[in-house]
Formats: C-alpha cells, structure tokens, sequence
C-alpha cells in the first residue's frame, strides 16, 4: 500500500502546482497512481461521478446532461435554464448563438459544481422518425460542422468539458443497443464523422461518448478503428472517451477489447470494468498498462483542463438562471421559429382588426421541459404557447376556445416528448401527426378559413392531409423557456421570422432516403445505410422527389431580393481560394434576416455526386429597403469529394456550378468556375 500523504503534503506535490505545464501535471499524478487507482478511474459511481482518489485529493469529476440544458436527474433536481432544442438552435443558422448557448450552458454547470456537460449530440438526421432527432442539429454536414464547433468552444471557454455524442452512426434509437449500422466509407467521411472530426479539430474536444450501436459490425464502445485509430490517431483527440450509460453491460463486450479501443470510462458503473475484472485481463497480456495508462492519462489531463485541482476563484465562476442566459433561449427561439406558409400574409396578425382569437390544440399548454428522456430540464418557469398569447392580449383581444365566434383560430399541434414521439430509446412509427389533430384542423378550418397552425416539434411531420385548407403555418420546435412569449411575439409581428429548416420535411416516409425498405430502416440486426451519402436534399435533388418543405426553407414577412453575383476568379488554381459576393436587397417593408445559402455542384466527375451540397451560408439582418453584401471564401475543400478508390478526399478538375439562394431549392443566382488540379 503507497504511503497516504496529508492535505499539506498533497498540496505541495507538483501536480497540484497549477503554474506548471498542463502535460506535467498529468505526468506527475498518473506516476503517483497505483495500478487498482487506475482501474478505480475507469468506472463510474452514483450515476454520474467518478470516483475520488482520496488518497491524492482526486475529486469526483462530476457529469451532467444534457443538449439543452441541465436535466435534473443528473443534477440532484438543480433548477436550471431550458433552452430551445439542437433542431431549433440549428435552424437559426446561427453559430454566434451556438457559442453564447455553449457559454451559459457551461456557466449552469459550473454553478453546480459539475465538470461536464453530456453534449452537443452531433449524430446526422438520417430518418425523420429517429426519436432523438431534436437533440440533433440537421440532415447536412457543413451546417452540422458549423453549429457543433461553437457550441463545444463556448463551453469549454468556462472549463466545462464538452462531451460529443453519440460517435458513431446512432442515427435511430430503434434496437439501439444491438444494431449494425452498415455504412460506406465515403458516408462516413461525408456525411457521418464531419461533425464529430471538426469538434476535435477546431474545437479541441475535451470528451467523446460513445454510441450504444455497432458501426459496421463493432459496438461503438469497443470500436479500435472509430475510436483509437480516426478519433485519436488522425484527428489528435487529446481528451477521453466515455461510454453511453449501460453500454458496456448491453453490449456484452470485453473490457480488453474497450481499453485496447481507447475508451477510458466506463458509466455509469464499472460492469464490465471492475478492478478483479481488469487486473485478470492485464495479467493475461490482453492489455498493455501502457495502453491502460494512455486511458487515464486522457481523464486526468481534462480534470485538470475542468480545473478539478485548481480553486474555485482560479477558474471561471458559475451562475444559473440569469436573465442572460435567460434571453440567450429566448433569442435563440427568435431566430429558430421557421415560418413555413403565409398565404395572403394572414400573419403577422393586427391587433387592429382582431377581438377574438381562439387558441386550441393539444400544445398550447404543454410544458415539454420536463419529458424527453435524458434532454429533459427543470426551469425554474416555461412561458406556454398558451401564457405567451394570452399575455401579449391582455386587455386588448379576448381569447375564446370556439372558431367559429372567433376573428382567428391558433391551432397549437405537433408532438411531444413521450416514448415514439420525440423521445430517445424508441422512434416515431408514422410521419403523421396524431389522427385526432388532424381532425382538429380540417375542422376548425372549416369553421374558421383564418386558421394558423403553429407546429411544437422536434422533427419533421406529414402535411398533405391539411396543408392545402390552411393559410398558415409556423414550425415552433421545443422552443425553450421564453418560448411561448416568442411564438407571440412572431404570430404579432415584434419578431420577424428568420429561422430555415436545417432538414428536409418529406411529403411522405416513402420519400425518404432511409425508407426504402425495412433493411434501410429500422433493420435489426443490421440497418444497411444503402442510400450512402445521399441523405437529405441530396436524395430529393437527386431523385428528383418534391419534399413538402426543402433544407434551407423559411418564410419572413419582408422579401429579399438576390443580385450581382461576383466570382473573384474564372479558373482556380489547386489550393487556392476564391471568392462569391452577392447583394442582398430587403424588398419588403419590414426589418428581417436573410440566411443567404451556397451550394456547390460538380457539373461532371467521375463519381455519383449530389446534384448540389451547402458550402457556405450567411445570415444578414437588413432594413427595408436597404442593402447589403454577404461574401464567402471558398476552395477546393467546398468542390472535394471522398474518393473511396484512393481513400482521400478528391476534387477532380472541371467546371463546377455556384448556386446561391434563400433554399436548397430556391436558387436566385448561379456562377461557374473552372477547376485546375
Ligand atoms: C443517453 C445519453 C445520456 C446518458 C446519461 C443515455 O441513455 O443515450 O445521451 O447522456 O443516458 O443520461
């Protein structure tokens, strides 16, 4: 048994010295540990912890969900700020709010003692019906690349470490403890790994978790190629990698195969990597203590990144609930509510012409903070759809419960978050909205023309049923706390609308590119990702199918007006860079926000390609009237593809098209150049 040193004596040793470089520090402590604290380090305890060394003042290194804020089961009921969700905060296109969400996210878990936060989930929308899509950003990887970066530096700006999840291909929570998700190489590199690749790259992640799905055969736990070799080796991952909760147990996988992967943690126990379980398997030789020190080496360079040794006023200071990070939700939910369909500009709605409105629906006064699985969060308020109209009428319109006595009928539907709806461990069954909202709209509409539907959800939903009698439509996510006062706010005109899908909403499942058959989805031992890269609009484009709404969609109550493409250069060179600037020209009579959209299309190469993919995206907020110019940077990155022959990423010489536009199917303006290897 190593000596017990005293608190002074731990005080003085040169790990706790915080003006020595970071990497000795850590070298300093692993060399102090005994082997049974090593394997004490890789598992966890009370759900959420790890455990202490007291020995050698190693604290619990405390970890807490979730994507839109703290959740109460992992923070001892700790009331915190309810955010709006990832689909929400990517449909503002916005990655300036990423990053401020990131800051007061880690800001909340700073304040309750804790050292990291169970996200972003970075995992691509692959089907509409995957339970977790609202945890997630989008179907498209560049606009995944630049929601999910931001979001992990403002956290780990406050020394809160991010926790990038669920690497890799959990793209449905169906059978998601035992399924394959059989994927090309090329998807992967396209599609899949972007994300979680520029989180590390750019962001530095400081954690990875690891899916409960195989990925081409192996559990992500226990993945050596998906973890050591891409996440580590290629990518210069410096942090660790933990396993989602339970996996290693449902997995059945060994603890060699894990520690020889890369994956430090066990969570939220050690099943798999008790201590008698893991000295028996080094003693063996099925592990290395090398491999095994390069493990913990990970977790304790980010207790030391987190400031777990450091004191309180030597790391930045916490705080919850604040009006800041307040109005961050609720700026968020501004610039994330889409506005799907306005026909005759029925909305903004004037309070001129207005005394009664009728609010119904099965949404209007649901708090969805709550539900949701481990995303659920307890605010210390969430303003309802409900709460938000009736405030903003007070004293000036009456809010009744008849269409047909009323000047406009509010039809709040959508889904929620109970098990197969937007809910992880089970997907959706049906694109469709519930049978009986759709009964509530065909009939309130024909009580009442002037219906608007307001839409609380996290993923897309069918339409055709009604979408044709209604004039009205605005998709409102789970917007956050300050949610209901937003919706009001959008419905009134104080806010114009400038959020755009960041997916695809399909007429029907069948359009969609993962249903094509039941081995594409949900598959059960295996679900065979056939589609390849052809995720999203670029299977729509490419099939040539309508979606009901495309990527990049969205309504303002002002118009835009697209001129004067300019391409810095006819032919480029290799590596270098070009330039597309455009004017932008509010045409309307309102201020609004323009998501200005670029998409790259490759006229002939020697590989299928989508017909065209974002490269580039501007948000611009203009007066009426006035314009502006939005440019981009661009080079043969934006034109590359993976070439599965050669294994690299490839952009073969040509001429290539510049599309850019308010949509992925609105196009105003088109340039050319002509690519020289
Ligand atoms: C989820 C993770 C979550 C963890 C801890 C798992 O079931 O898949 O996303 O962070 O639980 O609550």
């Amino acid at each position: 048994m190593s000596k017990v040193p005293s608190k002074e004596e731990i005080l003085k040793l040169p790990f706790m010295d915080n003006t020595l470089d970071l990497e000795k520090r850590v070298e300093d402590l692993l060399g102090r540990l005994t082997l049974k604290e090593k394997f004490k380090l890789c598992g966890g305890i009370k759900i959420f912890y790890t455990r202490p060394i007291k020995r050698l003042g190693i604290k619990n290194f405390k970890m807490t969900d979730g994507p839109h804020g703290i959740g109460p089961h992992s923070s001892g009921n700790k009331e915190c700020t309810y955010f709006p969700v990832a689909i929400c905060r990517a449909a503002t296109w916005n990655p300036e709010l990423s990053e401020m969400f990131g800051v007061a996210v880690a800001q909340e878990v700073r304040d309750i003692g804790y050292h990291m936060i169970l996200g972003p989930g970075v995992n691509i929308h692959r089907t509409p019906l995957c339970g977790r899509t609202f945890e997630y950003h989008t179907e498209d990887p560049y606009l995944n690349v630049k929601m999910a970066v931001p979001v992990v530096k403002g956290i780990q700006s406050q020394r809160i470490a991010a926790c990038v999840k669920h690497y890799a291909c959990n793209n449905q929570e169906i059978n998601r403890f035992q399924v394959s998700s059989e994927v090309s190489e090329r998807a992967l590199q396209e599609i899949y790994l972007p994300a979680f690749e520029a989180t590390v790259r750019k962001a530095d992640a400081w954690s990875f978790m690891t899916c409960y799905n195989r990925v081409n055969g192996k559990f992500g736990c226990e993945h050596k190629n998906i973890l050591r070799e891409r996440l580590m080796e290629q990518w210069g991952f410096r942090g660790f990698v933990v396993s989602d909760w339970n996996a290693l147990k449902r997995n059945k996988v060994t603890a060699e195969n894990c520690i020889n992967a890369g994956l430090t943690l066990e969570m939220p126990h050690s099943f798999i990597y008790g201590s008698k379980h893991l000295n028996k398997a080094l003693l063996e030789e099925k592990f290395t203590e090398e491999t095994l020190n390069d493990n913990v080496r990970r977790l304790l360079r980010v207790m030391f990144l987190t400031g777990l040794f450091d004191d309180d006023h030597a790391i930045p200071p916490g705080s919850r609930n604040t009006s800041e990070h307040q109005s961050i939700a609720r700026k968020i939910a501004e610039e994330g509510i889409v506005l799907l369909k306005n026909k005759d500009n029925l909305l903004p709605l004037n309070f001129k012409a207005l005394k009664k409105i009728a609010v119904l629906g099965p949404n209007a006064n649901k708090k969805m903070s709550r539900t949701g699985g481990s995303s659920m969060v307890l605010p210390p308020y969430e303003i309802t759809p409900l709460t938000g109209i009736e405030e903003k009428c007070k004293d000036k319109v009456e809010i009744i419960d008849s269409p047909s006595e009323a000047d406009i009928a509010i039809i709040f539907a959508g889904l929620n978050h109970n098990l197969g709806m937007d809910c992880e461990n089970a997907d959706r069954t049906t694109l469709e909205l519930p049978s009986d909202q759709i009964e509530l709209i065909n009939k309130t509409v024909q009580e009442n023309p002037k219906t608007v539907i307001v839409l609380i959800n996290g993923s897309p939903v069918a339409m055709d049923d009604w979408l044709d009698n209604v004039p009205s439509v605005v998709e409102a996510w789970y917007s956050g706390m300050e949610g209901g006062h937003v919706i009001a706010d959008i419905l009134f005109g104080d806010v114009n609308p400038s959020g755009k899908l960041p997916t695809t909403f399909p007429k029907k499942l069948s359009d969609s590119p993962a249903h094509v058959s039941k081995k594409t989805f949900p598959g059960d031992d295996k679900v065979f990702y056939n589609e390849g890269i052809f995720i999203g609009y670029r299977h729509f484009d490419t099939k040539k199918i309508e979606p009901l709404f495309p990527f990049g969609y969205g309504l303002s109550y002002t118009t835009f007006t697209y001129e004067n493409l300019k391409v810095s250069k006819d032919t480029v060179l290799g590596d270098e860079s070009f330039t597309v600037s455009c004017d932008i020209i509010n045409s309307g009579d309102r201020a609004g926000a323009e998501i200005v959209q670029l998409y790259i299309q490759d006229i002939e190469c020697s590989v299928e390609r989508p017909i065209k993919e974002l490269k580039g995206f501007k948000k611009i907020f203009l007066n009426p009237g006035e314009k502006g110019t939005v440019s981009f940077k661009l080079d043969k990155i934006a034109l590359s593809f993976y070439a599965e022959k050669s294994n690299c990423w490839k952009a073969e010489k040509g001429n290539f098209n510049i599309l850019v536009g308010s949509s992925s199917r609105d196009i105003r303006l088109q340039g050319e150049i002509e690519y020289l290897v």
